[in-house]
C-alpha cells in the first residue's frame, strides 16, 4: 500500500519480499556505524514487525523505501513514535535508514521531505523531532536539509544505552509546523 509517492521514491508498506534487502543492510557495518550492533536477520525480521504494528497502532510510521525506476527497495523513511522517555517524549519522530549504495543522491532528503509535509498536513502534527549520536554527520545534514534545528541544551543520553557507552550521548533537532 502506497503512502506517499516522490519524484524518485515510493513510501509504502512493507512487503515479505522487503526482509531480504533490509537485513542486509541491517548487516552491513557502514549503515549501522552509529547504532550498538550489526543486527542478524531474525533480528532484522523483529524490526520489521514492530514497524508493521506500530502502523496498525498509531496510523503512521516508519515506510519501505522503493526506487520507482526499478522497484529497488532501498530502506526506510517515516515516522516513529519513541517507546522511552526523556525530556522530549512523547513525541513523533522522523527517520531514515538507507542501504548504503544509495547514500549521497538525496535520497533520504527526497523522501524526508514528502514525510514532513504529509505530517504537518491536515490535520496533522505540530512538532516532529529527529535524533542522532553527534557523529553521525550525514543523517545530522538531512535534518539540518529539512529545517530542523538543534539546540544543544536539548542533547541527551540515550536511555536505552548503558553508562559509559560511546553511543549514548544524542544530539535533538526539531521541527515546528508552520504557521497556516
Ligand atoms: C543518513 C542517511 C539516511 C542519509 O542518506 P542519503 O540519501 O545519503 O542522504 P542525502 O543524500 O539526502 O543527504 C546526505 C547529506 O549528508 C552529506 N554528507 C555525506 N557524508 C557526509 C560526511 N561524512 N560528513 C558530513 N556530511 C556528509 C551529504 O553531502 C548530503 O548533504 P548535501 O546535500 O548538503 O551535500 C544514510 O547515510 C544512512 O542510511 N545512514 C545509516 C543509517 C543511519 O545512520 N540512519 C540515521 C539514524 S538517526
Amino acid at each position: 500500500m502506497t503512502v506517499l509517492e516522490t519524484e524518485r521514491l515510493i513510501l509504502r508498506r512493507w512487503k515479505e519480499s522487503d526482509r531480504g534487502p533490509f537485513a542486509r543492510m541491517n548487516a552491513d557495518p557502514r549503515v549501522m556505524e552509529h547504532f550498538p550492533a550489526l543486527l542478524t536477520a531474525e533480528e532484522s525480521d523483529r524490526a520489521i514487525d514492530r514497524i508493521e504494528e506500530h502502523f496498525r497502532r498509531h496510523g503512521f510510521g516508519l515506510c519501505a523505501a522503493e526506487l520507482r525506476e526499478d522497484g529497488s527497495f532501498i530502506g526506510y523513511i517515516g515516522l516513529f513514535v519513541p517507546s522511552f522517555e526523556a525530556h522530549f517524549t512523547p513525541c513523533v519522530e522522523i527517520g531514515w535508514r538507507l542501504a548504503a549504495e544509495y547514500w549521497g543522491g538525496g535520497l533520504a532528503t527526497e523522501g524526508a521531505q514528502a514525510v514532513v509535509r504529509h505530517a504537518f498536513g491536515s490535520p496533522g502534527l505540530d512538532r516532529l523531532v529527529s535524533f542522532t549520536t553527534p557523529a553521525n554527520l550525514r543523517s545530522r545534514r538531512v535534518m539540518e536539509k529539512l529545517g530542523m534545528t538543534r539546540d544543544p541544551a536539548d542533547d541527551f543520553d540515550h536511555p536505552r544505552m548503558p553508562e559509559g557507552h560511546p553511543l549514548r550521548r544524542h544530539v535533538l533537532y526539531r521541527l515546528e509546523r508552520p504557521p497556516r
